[in-house]
């Protein structure tokens, strides 16, 4: 059993508490109706709120986490929603290449295999990134420390080889309307000068 694993088993198993949201990251569901239909991964899916939504929305959706206790719980969740869900350390796992349209990283710290991830999107294929941000401001949620959360700009350089289609950077209230601080990112597999871009309601 690796680290990982054990370690959110743990979490998972000790604390009912633990409690992820059950909606999407907002950045998602306000584009998915821009984003390419197709294949989907959601990497560190915990209790699978993106994989499921884009499910529902009629992606083939993959789905890793390292933990079983996350994915038992994101299955008993997905009510009949289908999703291929796969119990891996993501250190482990092999990344097909230009096999996805989507795929979404929420409040998992993954920049190092950055390479892997854009080898895995189709040409066109667009990465929704979310993760905890560094910040002054007073914070309810997200780590203690911040050497788990990222110093500002820094999601959006490590992406620059990438079409950056949207990054910000804020503190926002949770459902709970506890303030958290995040940083997004939706990045498009694509180059070029001068490119189509799709039309977002704001
Ligand atoms: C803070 S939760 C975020 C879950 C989900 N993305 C969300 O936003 O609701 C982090 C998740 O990463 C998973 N995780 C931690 N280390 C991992 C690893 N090495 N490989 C795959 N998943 C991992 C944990 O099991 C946990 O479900």
């Amino acid at each position: 059993m690796t680290d990982d694993r054990e370690r959110w088993n743990e979490k998972y198993s000790a604390d009912d508490e633990f409690g992820l949201p059950d909606d999407p990251i907002p950045e998602l569901a306000r584009r998915v109706d821009t984003l390419p239909a197709g294949r989907a991964l959601d990497v560190a899916t915990g209790t699978g709120r993106n994989a499921r939504f884009l499910a529902a929305e009629g992606y083939d959706v993959d789905a890793v986490d390292v933990s079983d206790e996350a994915l038992d719980r994101a299955r008993r969740a997905a009510d009949g929603v289908d999703v291929n869900w796969i119990r891996s350390d993501i250190e482990a796992f092999e990344f097909d290449a230009d096999a996805y349209d989507v795929i979404t990283v929420s409040f998992f710290a993954m920049l190092d295999r950055l390479p892997d991830l854009v080898e895995a999107l189709k040409p066109g294929g667009v990465l929704v990134y979310e993760h905890h941000l560094r910040s002054s401001d007073d914070i309810d949620i997200g780590p203690s420390s911040d050497r788990y959360r990222y110093p500002s700009n820094h999601l959006l350089h490590a992406c620059l080889d990438l079409t950056i289609l949207h990054y910000a950077e804020r503190t926002r209230p949770d459902a709970e309307g506890r303030t958290q601080a995040v940083a997004t990112l939706v990045a498009r597999n694509s180059t070029g000068g001068a490119q189509s871009y799709p039309r977002i309601e704001e």
